[in-house]
């Protein structure tokens, strides 16, 4: 018999989204609404945290800069794919989000002059990204959490894996989850929840998130009945610390940094002379492939041949002030000291623009669910994000969702009634399927070969047979998956069963991720066809949604929302 908890407000992510909404939906209650905040980790673990080089907003106009500029700037990284309604709402609520956090009390870096000081960012065309030196997602997070504890109001669920998302009737119902530390299986009521899990990166070996990324609420979102949109744009970061892919901070080069090949050539010269390392992501990661796959990278470690980031020009002083993370994390996993050495680093798999589909409220097809952060896909970033746009887009829509979801629950009596089979079901599925799995295949040789066919077919290029390549290994391993042992059988600490469910829920992305890249005959932002190197507006100035079905996602599209700027050629 599983515990029942019941609360008005689910909120399903304990990141910098999840945290924004727990204090919007609680000051707009005076503390009245009862949350719950469920995470699989513990409070301050999830990996926005680890967000490093800051956090991009408007301050202050007198130079140049102006909302306009960073709606545009936004709109033309994305390679117009954006949303451009929902660009200017973010770019309009920024300054708000920044000076709310500075109230709060976080240490923003400050200029001489005491004002909150800004550093250049990529495909940025002012320095506007917000910093606290390159821990800037650490410091955002300890600020929310700190003024979170100011309310009585909510229940942390740490160590608390949810398993399914539960509807009825077009209704949010509640989440099915697994108390970890006990194997309880609980269903966690609610009159409405706001999804904020994060993206899916660890579908790659090589990258930036945290092993404990593994697009959890994406995938059961999708299972729910909701769309996942743009899921083909994943972003590669150009640097990615080899061997470890570790981030090395973009604010390296809003910093002054150079990136140069074996040659010792400050390469992207040749590819945005205007811009150089401060060109969009998208454009410089496809960059440095060219440069490695015609011979001027390094050889490096297991097929991870690389370029070189080199900050030696920048001297002690500046790196010891606004990159002490970098420079620890250098010394600490490659023994390599940066003041005197260049860091070696090649793309790595660092964000999904795409995710849950959402309105510009973060509102979902689901009455009751909202999304919001990574998870989400409103779509603020189209093909491809512009560094410091991120962490923005968690508070700002962390915010506009609490409020969203907190005036809805204002207008239930009390959370929908859910029939007790759909949980029995549930719990059979995790503890009687799954659980009891005692098949001949190794759910982590799966796992290691799911990355393994990511890295290698869906990286910063593509071409159609390697992507059908990939499809035909992802559908392999689904069906695998209906092989693989469960060793450890107990209810309490099972993580071969949590890594199981969180496999489950990669492959589904997996699958969706290929089929929507090799459907989109084009190149434009994150998604690279070498079979197909032009964007092509007049087919595919689309979104894609994925739909699940029994037998595989069904792609549908949806318009693009363009208000003020038709697409151009990109030039940095
Ligand atoms: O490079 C970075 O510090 C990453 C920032 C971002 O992804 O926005």
């Amino acid at each position: 018999m599983s515990k029942v908890l019941t609360h008005d407000l689910v909120i399903f992510g304990a990141g910098l989204a999840g945290l924004r909404a727990a204090i919007e939906a609680s000051r707009q209650t005076q503390g009245k609404i009862d949350i719950a905040v469920v995470t699989k980790n513990q409070m301050m673990r999830a990996h926005s945290v680890a967000a490093e080089g800051g956090t991009a907003a408007v301050m202050r106009t007198e130079d140049g800069d102006s909302l306009e500029l960073h709606a545009w700037d936004t709109v033309k990284g994305s390679d117009f794919l954006a949303d451009q309604d929902v660009v200017d709402r973010f770019v309009n609520a920024m300054p708000g989000e920044i000076l709310q956090l500075d109230h709060w009390g976080i240490p923003w870096t400050r200029r001489e002059d005491g004002r909150i000081a800004q550093r250049p960012f990529g495909g940025h065309s002012y320095p506007r990204a917000v910093l606290a030196a390159d821990k800037t997602g650490f410091f955002e997070l300890q600020t929310l959490y700190d003024t979170l504890l100011k309310y009585n109001n909510t229940t942390h669920y740490n160590e608390f894996f949810v398993t399914a998302i539960l509807t009825s009737e077009g209704q949010f119902r509640g989440l099915a989850a697994m108390n970890m530390t006990t194997g309880e299986f609980t269903l966690i009521r609610g009159k409405a929840l706001i999804i904020c899990t994060g993206g899916g990166g660890t579908l790659y070996g090589f990258t930036t998130y945290s092993q404990t990324v593994t697009g959890d609420g994406m995938a059961l979102a999708y299972r729910a009945g909701l769309p996942l949109e743009d899921m083909e744009f994943l972003q590669f970061h150009p640097t990615g610390l080899v061997p470890s892919g570790i981030l090395i901070t973009e604010a390296c080069r809003g910093e002054g940094g150079y990136l140069r090949n074996s040659k010792g050539e400050r390469f992207m010269e040749k590819y945005a002379p205007n811009k150089m390392e401060l060109a969009p992501r998208d454009l410089i990661s496809r960059s440095e492939m060219t440069e490695i796959e015609e011979g001027r990278g390094f050889k490096g470690p297991g097929g991870l041949d690389y370029i070189h980031l080199d900050l030696t020009h920048l001297g002690a002083d500046r790196i010891n002030e606004a990159l002490p993370l970098i420079r620890e994390v250098c010394m600490e996993f490659n023994d390599l000291e940066p003041i005197d050495e260049p860091i070696p680093c090649r793309p790595v798999a660092h964000y999904s623009m795409g995710g849950v589909e959402c309105d510009i409220n973060g509102a979902t097809r689901i009455k009751g669910i909202w999304t919001a952060g990574e998870a989400a896909c409103s779509s603020l970033h189209g093909a491809n994000r512009l560094g410091s746009n991120s962490t923005g887009e968690c508070l700002v829509w962390g915010q506009i969702t609490g409020a969203e979801a907190a005036r809805y629950c204002a207008t239930l009596s009390e959370p929908p009634a859910l029939a007790r089979e759909l949980l029995d079901e549930e719990e059979k599925r995790v503890f009687g399927d799954i659980l009891g799995r005692s098949g001949p295949e190794n759910l982590y040789d799966l796992r290691k070969e799911l990355r393994a066919t990511m890295d290698k077919y869906v990286g910063v290029y593509r071409t159609g047979p390697e992507l059908e390549k990939a499809l035909e290994i992802i559908q392999g391993l689904k069906k695998r998956f209906a092989n693989i042992t469960i060793p450890d059988k107990s209810r309490t600490y099972n993580t071969n069963l949590v890594h199981a469910l969180e496999l489950q829920n990669l492959i589904d992305l997996a699958e969706v991720t290929v089929t929507g890249a090799l459907t989109r005959t084009e190149s434009r932002g994150g998604h690279a066809r070498r079979d197909f190197p032009v964007r092509d507006d007049d087919k595919w100035l689309k979104h894609t949604l994925a739909f699940h079905t029994p037998s595989g996602p069904r792609l549908d599209y949806k318009s693009v929302t363009i208000t003020k700027w038709k697409p151009v050629e990109r030039k940095y």
